[in-house]
């Protein structure tokens, strides 16, 4: 039982340095006495190291990927690249050259990824949220086999030690086709990302890419937006503070763009065409004591390693006194009494007539001196015919 499984195990390690070996070629054709040898990359420290038979008084190297070239000098038969390298996944081309007093001499070594074509991943992208949040996300290469998995690892900066994700996000299949971050430090060098595949029966090529954190980040909305309608004042005083980022306190790092409408008629955009300030505080002279504001706003980076791009807008904000509609509720008001009264007085009224039918009113003592008179007057109560005059005496 042990023998099959040191086999495969053995199978895996072969592969692996094949690997390692298959995508590094160097051509020394030109000098085939090259004193420079055994080129080594370490790919998560882009640093380039050799071996020379030779005391050199200087020597430098360079990498070439596409476009892109660039030198650094060499100290201890070793080059560090860092963070000023370019993406390997399309192959590059690395150079050592070396100076003495006897000449010049140089060894050429071509990086070239393996896998087979169209297994990489694709549509790679970033993005950073709430402060510290970072997302991740890709689709899978389409040509690569069903089996294909992906794993990614990064670098905050070139520096740092190489982390695999610790929350990736899948699709149905159990694939992984992102990644979630958390606590994610803003760094003023480039972060690099590696995303690697594996499968059964084939190579998967990977994609690498670098990227500057600040300049994918989603800022959030600026922190309590404050509108101050006096009425000493002409207008409103609208005051803010930055948004939070993990980066950057430098409150002169923003420019903020500030959108207020009026609130019956939200969809007149032209009339007050959004505001661009760099001050935390803006004067709204426009204001009309009569109507009711929406405000939001957003920033955006100015200078400062901050994103250039809108942030989110914050939840509209509501301000401004509408005295319109204050006078329209004391009208309101005004009109919803008058009637009240007005109802009243007829109950009352009504009231008073169902009192006299209930309880009719006790024959006052006549007035000794009028009691002939009054003879009429007292049987006008008790007359059922004059109760009829009163239809209405059960209101109330
Ligand atoms: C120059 O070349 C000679 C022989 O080819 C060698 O002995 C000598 O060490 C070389 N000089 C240096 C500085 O390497
Ligand atoms: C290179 O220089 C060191 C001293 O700096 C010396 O010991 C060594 O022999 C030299 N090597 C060659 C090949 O010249
Ligand atoms: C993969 O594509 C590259 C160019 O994109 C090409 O040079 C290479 O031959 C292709 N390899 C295979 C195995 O098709
Ligand atoms: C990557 O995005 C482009 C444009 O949105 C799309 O055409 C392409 O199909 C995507 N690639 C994959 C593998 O889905
Ligand atoms: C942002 O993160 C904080 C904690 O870091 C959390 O309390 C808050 O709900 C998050 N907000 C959003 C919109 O995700
Ligand atoms: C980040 O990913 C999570 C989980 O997939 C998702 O709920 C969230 O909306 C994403 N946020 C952004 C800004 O893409
Ligand atoms: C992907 O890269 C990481 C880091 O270099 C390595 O440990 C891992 O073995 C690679 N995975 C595959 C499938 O090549
Ligand atoms: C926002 O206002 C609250 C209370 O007024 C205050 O505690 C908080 O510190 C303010 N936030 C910022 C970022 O200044
Ligand atoms: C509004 O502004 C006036 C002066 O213009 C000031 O006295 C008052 O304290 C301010 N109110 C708030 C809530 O900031």
């Amino acid at each position: 039982m042990v023998a099959p499984r040191a086999l495969i195990s053995t199978t895996q390690w072969m592969l692996l340095i094949t690997q390692l070996c298959a995508g590094w070629h160097c051509t020394d054709l030109e000098m085939p006495d090259s004193p420079i040898r055994n080129l080594m990359l370490d790919q998560w420290k882009m640093e380039l190291n050799w071996m020379s038979s030779m005391n050199f008084t200087e020597d430098w190297c360079s990498v070439t990927a596409g476009d892109f070239s660039m030198t650094v000098m060499a100290e201890d038969m070793k080059c560090t690249f860092g963070n000023t390298a370019p993406p390997l996944h399309n192959g590059a081309s690395f150079s050592v050259t070396a100076v003495n007093m006897n000449g010049t001499y140089s060894t050429v070594c071509r990086y070239i990824p393996q896998g087979i074509n169209g297994s990489a991943i694709e549509n790679f992208s970033c993005v950073i949220y709430n402060v510290s949040l970072m997302n991740c996300t890709w689709q899978a290469g389409r040509d690569a086999p069903e089996d294909t998995q992906y794993f990614l690892y990064w670098q905050n900066s070139r520096y740092d030690d190489a982390m695999e994700c610790e929350l990736y996000i899948t699709d149905e299949n159990g694939r992984n086709t992102g990644c979630r971050f958390q606590n994610v430090r803003i760094d003023v060098n480039k972060a690099y990302f590696l995303v690697n595949g594996s499968s059964k029966d084939s190579l998967i090529q990977f994609y690498d890419e670098y990227i500057r954190l600040y300049k994918i980040e989603i800022l959030t909305p600026p922190l309590n937006v404050t509108a101050n309608c006096t009425t000493d004042s002409v207008g409103c005083i609208i005051t803010w503070q930055p948004p939070l980022t993990s980066h950057v306190e430098n409150v002169k790092c923003f420019q903020y763009e500030i959108h207020i409408q009026t609130k019956d008629e939200p969809k007149e955009e032209e009339k007050d065409p959004p505001v661009r300030v760099r001050s935390n505080r803006y004067e709204f002279q426009n204001y009309n004591e009569k109507k009711k504001y929406i405000l939001k706003m957003r920033a955006r980076g100015r200078s400062c390693l901050i994103s250039s791009n809108w942030g989110e807008w914050t939840e509209p904000i509501e301000f401004g006194q509408g005295k319109d509609y204050f006078i329209f509720v004391v009208l309101f008001l005004i009109a919803l009494g008058t009637i009240s009264v007005t109802l009243l007085q007829y109950c009352l009224f009504k009231r008073y007539c169902s009192f006299k039918s209930i309880f009719p009113p006790i024959p006052q003592p006549r007035d000794k001196f009028n009691i002939s008179t009054d003879e009429n007057s007292q049987t006008e109560y008790a007359s059922p015919q004059n109760k009829q005059l009163y239809p209405g005496s059960n209101c109330g």
